[in-house]
C-alpha cells in the first residue's frame, strides 16, 4: 500500500497548498491512503467542519487532530457527524468523537488512523499514552483485522515518540510524530517492520516561527511582552510529511521517504 501522511496544515495557506498539490500529489504517486493532521488548519487554532471538509475533498482519506481538537468549538459536534476525523485517543473520556477508527482504502484494504497525545511538555496532563496505544493496537492485530496501521503521536519532546515508536515496533505500520512543526531527518524502518519519523513537519510557511508569522513570537520570546494574537504566516508553503510503502500481507513498512514539497524547505519526494 502507498500511504502518504501530511504534518500540521497551518491555517488558510497551509489548506490552498494542500488543496492545490494533494490532487495531483494522489495521482503521481499512485497513493491508496492519505492522512492529513488539520489540529492547525483553521487560524492556527484547531478546526472548523468547513475547513474539515476542504481536506477532505482535496483528497485527505482520514484528518488527524491534536491538542487543539476541539479550540474551534464547532468541531465539538462535527466529529459526531464525520467519521475521518480521528481525535487523541486520550483525550478525555468525556472528549466527543473516536481516537482510532478502521476505514478502508479504494480496493477495500483495511486501515487502522489512530492518534495519541504525549505527556512531556504539553499543557494539560493528558491520560498514559502507552497505555492507550497498548490497547488500541491489542484490539487491531496488524496483518489481521488491518492490512496496514498509521499511529500519529502528537507530541513534544522527540524522546517519548521516539519510545512510542519502539512500543508499537512490529505492531504498526508507521508511527509518525505531529505537533513540532518541525520535520526530522529521521525517517527509518524500525527492526519490527514499523516505518518510524519523529516528526512529519507542518503543512505551512517555513519563513515563521513554527508557522506563525515571526514579529509576535519574537516579541514575547525577545522583550517577555504581549502585543497581538498570533496570526498564521502566509509566504510560499512547504509541504511536510512522510511515504510510505506497506506490505499488504504483514502491514510491515518496505520503504519511507520524507515528503517536502514547494517553500522554503531543501525538496524531498519517493519519485
Ligand atoms: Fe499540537
Ligand atoms: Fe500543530
Amino acid at each position: 500500500m502507498k500511504i502518504l501522511f501530511l504534518g500540521d496544515v497551518m491555517g488558510r495557506a497551509g489548506r490552498a497548498a494542500v488543496v492545490e498539490q494533494l490532487p495531483r500529489l494522489r495521482e503521481e504517486w499512485r497513493l491508496d491512503f492519505v492522512v492529513v493532521n488539520g489540529e492547525n488548519a483553521s487560524g492556527g487554532m484547531g478546526l472548523t467542519g468547513d475547513h474539515a471538509r476542504v481536506l477532505l475533498a482535496a483528497g485527505a482519506d482520514v484528518v488527524t487532530l491534536g491538542d487543539h481538537a476541539f479550540d474551534q468549538k464547532d468541531m465539538l459536534r462535527f466529529i459526531e457527524t464525520e467519521q475521518r476525523v480521528i481525535r487523541p485517543v486520550n483525550y478525555a473520556k468525556e472528549a466527543p468523537g473516536k481516537g482510532a477508527r478502521l476505514f478502508e482504502d479504494r480496493r477495500g484494504r483495511k486501515v487502522l488512523v489512530t492518534q495519541v497525545l504525549g505527556q512531556v511538555f504539553m499543557k494539560r496532563a493528558f491520560d498514559d499514552p502507552f497505555s492507550a496505544m497498548d490497547t488500541v493496537l491489542r484490539a487491531h492485530p496488524l496483518g489481521g483485522q488491518a492490512q496496514a496501521i498509521i499511529v500519529d503521536v502528537h507530541c513534544e519532546a522527540t524522546s517519548e515518540k521516539m519510545a512510542m515508536g519502539h512500543f508499537c515496533n512490529g505492531r504498526a505500520s508507521l508511527v509518525v510524530g505531529t505537533h513540532t512543526h518541525v520535520p526530522t531527518a529521521d525517517a527509518m524502518i524500525l527492526s519490527g517492520g514499523t516505518g518510524y519519523l519523529s516528526d512529519a513537519g507542518m503543512c505551512g510557511d517555513y519563513d515563521s516561527v513554527i508557522g506563525m508569522e515571526k514579529a509576535e513570537p519574537m516579541r514575547r520570546f525577545v522583550t517577555g511582552m504581549t502585543r497581538e494574537k498570533f496570526s498564521p504566516a502566509r509566504g510560499a508553503v512547504t509541504l511536510s510529511g512522510v511515504y510510505l510503502e506497506t506490505d499488504d500481507r504483514s502491514g510491515h513498512a518496505t520503504r519511507i521517504v520524507p515528503v517536502r514539497v514547494g517553500g522554503h524547505l531543501p525538496p524531498s519526494a519517493p519519485v
